[in-house]
């Protein structure tokens, strides 16, 4: 790997989010989320955890802070709860709920570390979900108004806003496959829950520019760029371009250009999954309250989907850390770049970051108490190498945010997969900064990728 500089003024900075990391301590006003609500099913969440605990980050920012610092992050992706701020979701805020994002901000500017303020990242307030949850219009609005009040309360402090985390895992994963909360198994609702919290995107665009006019604002996509298994073969091309259409299309195409895909328009019709009242629920103006001029595009690079049979051989490889990581999600550095021409090229938008990418592999604590994690290590390294690459052809990616600053609640695995950058002893609360936490913070001091392997 040859050694690569990132532009001048890349911006550096980790991630996380509200539930994953914060605790729910009683007694402060928040409301239950459907989250709280997933946990306490039996058989939902692989160990059986909660976000009750989590990295008790409610209480322990201040130290959160000082390690992100410490890496030289100079900006900070978090989410606020908005049932923290309006406890039944509408109505009433609960002031200890937004005082508490006003002193993480502070301790943040103070330390000179730009906030990211993710809007919704999936703890949505039970009370909603009552009356439906997103596959309710309503919950748009609501959102929009949330959104409103949250950038009221904060807005002289924060000006780089996303409204939205993966409206893909909100409606595939909360409601097609179920193994997220809300965990209904309902391509309707899936269909429904997608485009009421894209209409919600849009929505809060207008109501953030009407407020902090100069502030940056766009949404976060989780997006896989997809091949075939056979290249040629008609079967896998066709299923990769569906694979597309469902992943990645079905979100860009609304937010940029003010329409759905009509391939899989069609394609869900010939599913018969939309019930007698067909499209109903898209009414005539919402796509283009969807498509909000945005000021970046975040986008969330993990993976890529191979479409078709792919033999035995990768079926072995999926126990190789070298190719798969701990979430048997496949390494493919490459599909960042081929992402991210695709995106310049298709989805023209005026700056592009990555708010998130990493890794998840068990890590094991030495005698001496440090972690050693070569293969994460070796994930960031090869894809901040495209990353490198991306930017050197003139595209404008302009930052990246590593998932994540701590091992967290990660949803459905609970604490069992690990994704920071330092290692969270959950018994004791103890934050170990890793191996791959101490070369990130080496390359973010010289702002150039560097050979590790
Ligand atoms: C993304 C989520 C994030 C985390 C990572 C591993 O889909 O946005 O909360 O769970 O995956």
């Amino acid at each position: 790997m040859q050694e690569r500089s990132l532009p001048k003024n890349f911006v550096w900075g980790a991630a996380s989010s509200s539930f994953q990391i914060e605790g729910t301590i009683p007694g402060d006003g928040r409301g239950p989320s459907i989250w709280d609500d997933f946990c306490a099913q039996p058989g939902k969440i692989i160990d059986g955890s909660n976000g009750t605990l989590a990295c008790d980050h409610y209480r322990l920012f201040r130290r959160d802070v000082q390690l992100l610092a410490d890496m030289g992050a100079k900006a900070y992706r978090f989410s606020v709860a908005w049932p923290r701020i309006l406890p039944e979701g509408r109505g009433a805020s609960n002031p200890i709920g937004i005082d508490f994002y006003k002193r993480l901000i502070d301790e943040l500017l103070q330390k000179g570390i730009t906030p990211w303020v993710t809007l919704y990242h999936w703890d949505l307030p039970s009370a909603l979900e009552k009356q439906g949850g997103w596959r309710n219009r309503d919950t748009a609005y609501a959102f929009a108004d949330y959104a409103a009040y949250v950038v009221e309360q904060l807005r002289d402090r924060v000006d780089h806003w996303i409204t939205h985390n993966e409206p893909w895992c909100v409606a595939v994963l909360g409601h097609r496959t179920g193994e997220h909360a809300p965990g209904l198994k309902d391509p309707l609702a899936a269909l429904q829950s997608a485009h009421h919290v894209l209409l919600s995107h849009g929505l809060a665009m207008q109501r953030i520019r009407a407020l902090a006019p100069d502030a940056q604002a766009g949404i976060t996509l989780n997006l896989n760029p997809s091949y075939p298994a056979t290249p040629g073969k008609p079967e896998d091309e066709e299923a990769a371009v569906l694979f597309d259409g469902d992943f990645n299309r079905w979100y860009l195409d609304p937010v940029f250009r003010a329409s759905y895909p009509q391939d899989m328009i069609k394609h869900y019709e010939k599913q018969g999954i939309l019930g007698h009242q067909g499209w109903n629920f898209i009414q005539s103006g919402d796509l283009s309250t969807i498509a909000q001029p945005n000021d970046f595009l975040g986008v969330n690079f993990y993976s890529r989907g191979v479409m078709g049979d792919r033999g035995p051989a990768e079926e072995a490889a999926k126990a190789d850390p070298l190719r798969y990581t701990g979430m048997g999600w496949e390494i493919y550095p490459d599909g960042l770049q081929d992402l991210l021409v695709r995106l310049a090229k298709d989805y023209p938008a005026k700056a592009y970051y990555i708010t998130e990418n990493g890794a998840a592999y068990d890590d094991h604590l030495t005698a001496d108490r440090q972690i050693h994690d070569p293969h994460r290590l070796r994930y960031y390294a090869l894809h901040l190498d495209q990353v490198a690459q991306v930017c050197a052809r003139g595209i404008p990616l302009k930052g990246y945010f590593a998932w994540s600053i701590l091992d967290n609640f990660e949803w459905a695995f609970g604490y069992e997969k690990r994704f920071g950058l330092v290692y969270v002893d959950y018994a004791t609360q103890e934050r170990i900064p890793k191996a791959s936490y101490k070369w990130l913070k080496e390359v973010i001091a010289a702002n150039k990728v560097f050979d590790v392997l």
